[in-house]
């Protein structure tokens, strides 16, 4: 099996990052991480990189005049290091749509909700103000539209009534660890491929046809 070489791009705290490092120490993972960058020095994600001794490089946006400049000096440093996927795990710039075009369905995100609701920065905040039952998490391929894009995977995580925006994130965010490890080995093996503007190649899921939240009776 030859495995693709992923690309990290990371602006803080590194923990999906994190899941995916831990992902790719199975000797059967279909991906391995080539390079991680940061727009932000000091990102507590390039010491987790550093930890696990992969490659890191910091490319700081207030460096650039104008976003194609970053963009330019990224794109060097991703084709250096032979990246053919790019994952974003918490990057928090938006991308041209020139650089995005370039890595068009090579590319994934993380969300923490279920798009395409809740796009956009304080999701758990708005989702308990809205009173919505569930939420969760989405890895789709990048489109220049923020948060946009073909979904690969998602999970459902319920809100409690008690939830406040740090405890919802907290669940929200195990999930994420879980979910962007499954869709990275989707991608990266081939099992999935994007047509039109949607994700195929997925079997039916096993298990429960729906989360209910609250619980249906006598489920408890
Ligand atoms: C995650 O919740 C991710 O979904 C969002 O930003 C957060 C990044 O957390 N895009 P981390 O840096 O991976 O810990």
């Amino acid at each position: 099996m030859t495995k693709k070489r992923v690309g990290v791009l990371i602006s803080g705290r590194g923990s999906n990052l994190q899941a995916l490092i831990e992902a790719a120490k199975a000797p059967d993972y279909p991906a391995k991480l080539a390079l991680v960058v940061s727009n932000v020095a000091g990102a507590q994600g390039l010491a987790r990189a550093d930890d696990a001794g992969i490659p890191t490089q910091v490319v700081d946006h207030k460096a650039f005049a104008s976003r194609p400049g970053f963009e330019a000096v990224l794109d060097e440093a991703l084709h250096g290091a032979g990246v053919d996927l790019l994952c974003n795990a918490g990057f928090m710039r938006l991308l041209t749509e020139d650089f995005v075009t370039r890595w068009l369905n090579r590319h994934l995100n993380i969300h923490p909700s279920l798009l395409p609701a809740f796009k956009g920065l304080n999701t758990h905040a708005r989702v308990v103000e809205a009173g919505a039952k569930i939420t969760g998490c989405t890895v789709h391929f990048v489109r220049a539209a923020m948060d946009d894009g073909p979904i690969v995977a998602q999970a459902a995580v319920p809100v409690a009534p008690d939830d406040t925006e740090d405890s919802l994130a907290a669940r929200v965010l195990a999930a994420e660890h879980k979910l962007y490890p499954h869709a990275l080995r989707l991608v990266a093996s081939g099992d999935v491929r994007v047509e039109g503007e949607h994700v195929v190649g997925i079997s039916r899921p096993e298990g429960e046809n729906a989360l209910f939240s609250p619980p249906l009776p006598g489920t408890l």
